[in-house]
């Protein structure tokens, strides 16, 4: 450790050089000090020490990016008129930030951090996209102060924004307080002649009153990846029916895109990335003639195509999970290792280009690497066509 810091003293702070570990403290300062109060002034603050951590990493940021916040909470469809984010041909693109995992700010304020940085990318983003998709898991314990943090960052958000709910923030008190932010768990809208769809995927049979758990010791079993005890993800009986009678009102020429926290099918059980009755969802979903599934919960870049659903993974702001040690789709193609020495590597946000046509290009926004695009046309064409490049990794 390099520290020209007079350790008795505190950090000498306006001479000379100033140790990692310093800037560090002042930054997180600056954050906790930020966050009670979200005013815009504050965002500003916390932003900044968000914008150091992405310069330092070789990353740049618009810092001409921030406005005055536009928060719709719970929007159902973006704005009239919202051109914003067209992409030419009738084309237009949409955004995604997922799986911050949030904890109370005095516990972790690197996630907060992280949060941060993907509402700065987001914001940045020139045209502005037409809404962006929170993907859920936004906190880790279910608690009130974490979805309340969580939510308090949101309001940054520059564009129109729908938010999916995660298991992390719902088994702590059965998604009461994440409801009472964000509304309801199961939505559809339409925009520019795309239906998309929003669904509660997260639902499991009841496996904590038998045992007599607390709701901490609930959300504790499904916050853990392998423990055994917890049923798997189900989309469930009233969330599927709603999906039918919702899908049962769109023609079906029309493009589908549904968001969902866990994939809509079975990857690797042990671990929940898998839900147990995707083949019922999926029967729902395969008369539309272009289907997209965007998911969050698995942390990576995750690609599969089954019939005529493609189905894309979202990346976390908090960190990468590693693949599954089997079931991982063919069409997969993995991203890097993360550097272990850089606890953002292999986490990111990203954005979807929706075609006229409804077919999508997944744009993973990788922090510190190159985007990685996973197009339609590698969908359509079964992997054979436009195979997407692997950003590549600094050696290390
Ligand atoms: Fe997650
Ligand atoms: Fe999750």
């Amino acid at each position: 450790m390099t520290n020209d810091d007079d350790q008795t003293n505190g950090p000498r702070r306006g001479r000379g050089p100033r140790s990692v570990e310093t800037v560090y403290m002042e930054e997180r300062a600056a954050v906790m000090q930020a966050l009670p109060r979200l005013s815009r002034r504050g965002f500003m603050k916390v932003s900044l020490g968000a914008m150091g951590a992405a310069a330092a990493a070789g990353v740049t940021i618009n810092p001409h990016s921030f406005q005055p916040i536009r928060f719709v909470p719970g929007a159902r469809a973006a704005e009239p008129g919202a051109a914003a984010g067209d992409v030419g041909g009738g084309g237009f693109r949409i955004a995604y930030i997922s799986d911050s995992h949030l904890y109370k700010k005095e516990l972790n304020d690197r996630f907060v951090r992280s949060l941060l940085r993907a509402v700065d990318d987001v914001n940045a983003m020139d045209p502005q996209p037409d809404f962006v998709l929170y993907g859920g898991d936004l906190a880790q314990l279910g608690q009130p102060e974490e979805l309340d943090l969580g939510a308090e960052i949101l309001k940054s958000v520059k564009a129109p924004l729908h938010v999916m709910v995660g298991e992390h923030d719902w088994y702590f008190d059965m998604g009461e307080r994440w409801r009472r932010h964000f509304g309801d768990d199961n939505y559809s809208f339409d925009h520019k002649g795309v239906h998309f769809v929003v669904i509660n995927s997260v639902v499991e049979k009841d496996f904590w009153t038998a045992r007599g758990m607390s709701p901490m010791e609930r959300m504790k079993t499904v916050a853990g990846l392998d423990n055994g005890k917890q049923s798997s993800f189900t989309v469930g009986d009233a969330n599927r029916a709603w999906l039918a009678g919702d899908l049962a009102k769109v023609d079906k020429g029309t493009p589908l895109v549904v968001f969902s926290h866990s994939p809509l099918y079975k990857l690797y059980k042990n671990w929940n990335f898998w839900t147990d009755d995707a083949d019922e969802v999926q029967a729902l979903l395969r008369p539309f003639k272009t289907v997209t599934v965007i998911h969050g919960h698995t942390h990576q870049v995750l690609t599969n195509r089954i019939g005529n659903i493609s189905f894309h993974g979202m990346l976390s702001t908090a960190w990468p999970w590693p693949y599954a040690p089997e079931g991982l789709p063919e069409m997969t193609i993995q991203m890097n290792r993360p550097d272990p020495f850089n606890p953002e590597d292999g986490c990111g946000d990203g954005s979807v280009i929706v075609h006229p046509d409804g077919l999508v290009d997944k744009v993973y926004g990788l922090w510190n690497r190159n985007p990685m695009t996973v197009s339609a046309k590698y969908m359509t064409s079964g992997g054979e066509a436009d195979r997407p490049k692997v950003p590549n990794a600094k050696s290390y």
